[in-house]
C-alpha cells in the first residue's frame, strides 16, 4: 500500500503522523508490510506466553511478519531484543516493557526509523516515542480486589469488629503496580480509617510492600517474616495480592507456617490473571480465594488492530487519551475492564469463554516449577 494521500491531507492528526510513521527521516515513502517485533517480559506467568503466542497468531494471519522474544525479566536484555527487532527491519514494536523507565534510548532509534511503538500492557515512561497504548482499567483491578476482601470478611462501616490485613503489591518498575495498588487501598482506606481494618505491620506504602519483578519467592519471604513478626498470635484475615504467582508464594508461606487451606483460619487472598494453578485454588478451595481475568485475548486484538490501522493508512480506534501520562505526554490508549473471578463465576467467566478449559485448571500442577 502507498502512503494514503487521502489520509495524510484530510486525516486527524494521528493518522497523518500513523502513517507518517512508515518512513524515517529523510526517506521514501514506503508501503508498510505490518512487520512486527513483539517484546514480551516474561515466560515466567501464564498470561506473557498465552499473549506472546496470540499476537503472532493474530498477525500472521493478516499476512504480517513477526518476531518474538522474551526478555526473561532481564531489562539488558529486552533492550538488546529490540534492537535486534529495529536491526531486522520491523515497522512496528509491541512492548510489554520489563524497566518502565529503561527502554528511552532504543525507543528514540525506532522513531528515528520511523517505526510505530505501542506500549503493551504496562505503560512504558520517560520517553516521547511512545504512539499508543492497549491495557486494561488498572486502577480497576485493585478495586476489584479489595472488594472481594470487603465482600468475603462482611466488612461494614458501622462495625466495631476489626480485621487484620496485610499488603502486597507489584514490582516498582512496572507501571501497573501503582495503579492496582491504588485502587486497593482507596477502596480500603474507609474501614482502615474506620478501625474495621487493622495492619500489624503497618507495611501500608508502596515501596515497603513491593515485590521484585513480581517474584513468587520475594512475596513467600515477605509473608514468611510477616507471619513470624505478627501474627504468632493473632489472625490473619485477609491479603490483598496484585498477582497470582505472588499469592502463591503468600499460601507457600502460610501453609509452611500451619496455616491449612479451607480452614476457618486461612485468610482471604485476592490475585491477578486466572493462572490455571490459581484457578485450582480458586476452584477447589486450597489457596488464594480470587484473582482478576484480564481477557488476553481481547488485549492482544487492540493491540493488533491498531497495527492492522495504520498499515491501512488509518487512525487506531482508542478510548482514552487522559488516563495515562508516560511523563512526557497522555498516551492516546485503548483501556479493556477487568473481571472478578471467584469459585462462583469462574466457570462463567473463563472456562464457558474458552479462554482455559476445567481438564487444565484440574490438571495444573499443585507446586510451582
Ligand atoms: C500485568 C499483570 C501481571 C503482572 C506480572 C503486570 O504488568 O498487568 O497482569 O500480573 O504484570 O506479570
Amino acid at each position: 500500500m502507498r502512503l494514503n494521500r487521502r489520509g495524510l491531507l484530510f486525516g486527524t492528526a494521528g493518522a497523518a503522523a500513523a502513517s507518517l510513521a512508515a518512513c524515517g527521516k529523510g526517506e521514501e515513502s514506503k508501503q508498510l508490510t505490518g512487520h512486527t517485533g513483539i517484546a514480551m517480559p516474561t515466560t515466567a506467568s501464564d498470561r506473557w506466553v498465552i499473549e506472546g503466542a496470540d499476537l503472532e497468531k493474530r498477525l500472521q494471519a493478516l499476512g504480517y511478519k513477526t518476531i518474538l522474544e522474551y526478555g526473561e525479566d532481564d531489562v539488558p536484555t529486552q533492550i538488546q531484543q529490540i534492537q535486534s527487532m529495529i536491526d531486522a527491519g520491523v515497522e512496528f514494536l509491541i512492548i510489554g516493557a520489563i524497566g518502565n523507565t529503561s527502554l528511552g534510548e532504543v525507543l528514540s532509534e525506532a522513531k528515528n526509523k520511523g517505526l510505530t511503538i505501542i506500549s503493551y500492557d504496562r505503560l512504558i515512561l520517560e520517553t516521547p516515542d511512545v504512539d499508543y497504548y492497549a491495557s486494561f482499567d488498572n486502577y480497576q483491578v485493585g478495586v476489584l480486589q479489595a472488594k472481594h476482601i470487603i465482600s468475603r470478611l462482611g466488612l461494614s462501616q458501622d462495625s466495631t469488629e476489626t480485621f487484620n490485613i496485610e499488603l502486597f503489591s507489584g514490582s516498582l518498575d512496572d507501571n501497573n503496580s501503582q495503579y492496582f495498588f491504588q485502587g486497593g487501598m482507596d477502596t480500603l482506606e474507609p474501614f482502615i480509617y474506620g478501625g474495621q481494618i487493622v495492619i500489624p505491620s503497618n507495611e501500608t506504602e508502596q515501596e515497603p510492600t513491593s515485590t521484585q519483578q513480581w517474584d513468587p519467592v520475594i512475596a513467600r519471604e515477605r509473608m514468611a517474616r510477616l507471619l513470624d513478626d505478627f501474627y504468632k498470635d493473632e489472625p490473619l484475615h485477609a491479603v490483598l495480592s496484585p498477582y497470582d504467582g505472588i499469592s502463591r508464594g503468600i499460601v507457600e508461606a502460610l501453609v509452611a507456617a500451619d496455616f491449612e487451606p479451607g480452614s476457618d483460619d486461612f485468610p482471604v487472598i485476592t490475585g491477578q490473571d486466572a493462572e490455571a494453578r490459581s484457578l485450582k485454588a480458586i476452584k477447589e478451595g486450597t489457596g488464594q480465594t480470587q484473582t482478576v481475568f484480564k481477557d488476553t485475548r481481547d488485549l492482544a486484538e487492540v493491540a493488533v488492530n491498531m497495527v492492522k490501522a495504520i498499515v491501512g493508512g488509518s487512525t487506531p480506534e482508542v478510548n482514552d487519551n487522559g488516563t495515562y501520562d508516560n511523563g512526557f505526554k497522555f498516551i492516546p490508549s485503548f483501556l479493556l475492564e477487568p473481571v472478578d473471578v471467584t469459585a462462583e463465576n469462574y466457570q462463567e467467566i473463563v472456562v464457558d469463554s474458552e479462554y482455559i478449559t476445567e481438564e487444565e485448571i484440574d490438571n495444573a500442577p499443585a507446586d510451582e516449577d
